[in-house]
């Protein structure tokens, strides 16, 4: 399996976004994590489609855009003509799932959902063949720098076992607390993409960082 690191920018220096960018690329980061919340469904606030479409701009990289905002049938088309490659909505923000995984599958791009930590992964049983990505929220979605909840691993696992018994390939991602000592036992549950922010954006060198998971990973 071809593991995957998507750096989160959430706790970057913005003002510097196209330095802190390079220092991911150079870094040899898979994808790029952009959180996206509301205050709302989550306390925090980021960042909406324009600073999407910006970074979009400046950096190869696929955006995967992690969607943590009330009604996100409102704007997703925002977000997807910002261009996310990848469209991540949570299971507990909408009420039309299907429907709105639908629109996005529709408008070429890869389809995702995310779930709580407290979300079974029952809730996904009728949609798991229609999504490209599985994101399971390691930490209660709204801040970086988060402690990993333990129990999640075993809900890693179970994850894996139902993504191996589907047909299509749907890749198996984590994110919230992932640090150095416990990413190999993500990777051990069945991760294939893991998200990281601050253990990156904090640490003194980004790029070494970035590298020494890129190890762990292969
Ligand atoms: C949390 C976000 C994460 C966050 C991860 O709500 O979804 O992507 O940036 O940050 P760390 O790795 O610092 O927990
Ligand atoms: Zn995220």
């Amino acid at each position: 399996m071809l593991r995957k690191l998507a750096p989160s920018i959430l706790d970057v220096d913005f003002t510097c976004l196209e330095r802190e960018l390079k220092k991911i690329e150079s870094g040899g980061a898979d994808l790029l994590h952009l959180d996206i919340m509301d205050g709302n469904f989550v306390p925090n606030i980021s960042f909406g489609p324009r600073m999407v479409e910006s970074i979009k701009s400046i950096t190869s990289l696929p955006l995967e855009v992690h969607l943590m905002i009330e009604k996100p049938e409102n704007h997703i088309k925002s977000f997807i003509d910002a261009g996310g490659d990848i469209v991540i909505v949570h299971y507990e923000t909408s009420k039309h799932l299907d429907r709105l995984i639908q629109t996005i599958n529709e408008a070429g791009v890869e389809s995702g959902i995310a779930l709580n930590p407290a979300t079974p992964l029952s809730v996904i049983e009728y949609l798991i063949n229609k999504i490209d990505y599985l994101l399971i929220m390691t930490v209660n979605p709204g801040f970086g720098g988060q402690k990993f909840i333990p129990e999640m691993i075993g809900k890693i696992e179970k994850a894996r076992k139902i993504i191996d018994m589907q047909k299509k390939s749907i890749s198996l991602a984590v994110d919230g607390g992932i640090n150095l000592d416990n990413i190999s036992k993500v990777i051990k549950a069945g991760a294939e993409i893991i998200v990281a922010g601050q253990i990156i954006s904090k640490s003194e060198n980004p790029e070494e960082t970035i590298k020494k998971i890129k190890n762990i990973l292969s």
